[in-house]
């Protein structure tokens, strides 16, 4: 059996409730280079957090940490999600205990159409939203269903990769610079769907180098600068201070 992790050791500040995602004590390498090193944060439940920080900063090997990808390896650390032990799983069980990982290349499968990239995420049970919800989110990917997946432009590979992480049963979607490379435009038309995915009750914990856009949606920010916290806060905080974002997010 499971058992619920003490939050009260995280010593994060006004901390009512239990965490719904919960990183405590992490630490990562890739071989032997010290990367992740002894992170702790919550995400709570319906929110949206922006990981943020420099190039470098270890955003991404956070998320694979998380998703308990092989590389990085994870040699200390508790994550919890909804009171199950991420950290003793492979990374498939953990996609089973419901990480959504989108995964900055977006690994759209070739030779399968948009509806196949999507179905084939629900060949295994629990299956998440239903393929007409997701054509509803993302009508542009009903326009283009019975065309193959690679051959989408840039932002519908992206809405794409988002779909058919919801298309499975999740609870925390990680996004990783979901904006890179996209016109502004297409940048407001996934932020918007991100919104409608919030207001259904979905966690998200984005990564992204637009960090203005990041935080504009975001409930709160996590900033990592060389593998250590440097702020958890709310979003409206970090946009307030002019030093931590000339500091660590250059803007
Ligand atoms: N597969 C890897 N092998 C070795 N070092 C890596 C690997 N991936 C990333 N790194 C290093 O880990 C550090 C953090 O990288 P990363 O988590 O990708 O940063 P971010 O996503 O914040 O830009 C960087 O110094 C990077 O060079
Ligand atoms: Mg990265």
């Amino acid at each position: 059996m499971n058992v619920k992790p003490d939050f009260s050791k995280h010593g994060n500040k006004a901390e009512t409730a239990p965490a719904f995602l919960s990183v405590w004590d992490l630490h990562a390498y890739y071989g032997e280079s010290y990367i992740v090193q002894g992170i702790s944060f919550n995400v709570h439940e319906g929110e949206i957090l922006a990981l943020l920080g420099r190039n470098g900063a270890g955003k991404t090997t956070t998320l694979r940490s998380i998703a308990r990808m092989d590389n990085p390896q994870v040699n200390k650390g508790e994550i919890w999600l909804d009171h199950q032990p991420l950290h003793k799983m492979a990374s498939y069980q953990a996609s089973i205990a419901g990480l959504g990982l989108v995964p900055e290349d977006r690994r759209i499968i070739a030779g399968l159409t948009v509806e196949e990239n999507l179905q084939l995420a629900q060949i295994a049970p629990p299956v998440g939203w239903s393929l007409d919800r997701l054509y509803q989110l993302f009508p542009r990917l009903g326009e283009r269903r019975k065309q193959e997946g690679v051959t989408l432009s840039g932002g519908e590979q992206q809405m794409l990769a988002i779909a058919r992480a919801l298309a499975r049963d999740i609870k925390v979607l990680l996004l990783d610079e979901p904006y890179e490379g996209l016109a502004p435009v297409i940048v407001d038309e996934i932020e918007k769907t991100l919104r409608i995915v919030k207001e259904q009750g979905m966690t998200t914990i984005i990564v992204e180098q637009n960090a203005v856009r990041a935080l504009q949606l975001a409930d709160r920010a996590v900033i990592l600068d060389t593998g250590s916290i440097v702020f958890d806060g709310t979003a409206a905080e970090v946009l307030e201070n002019e030093k931590l974002r000339a500091e660590y997010l250059a803007i």
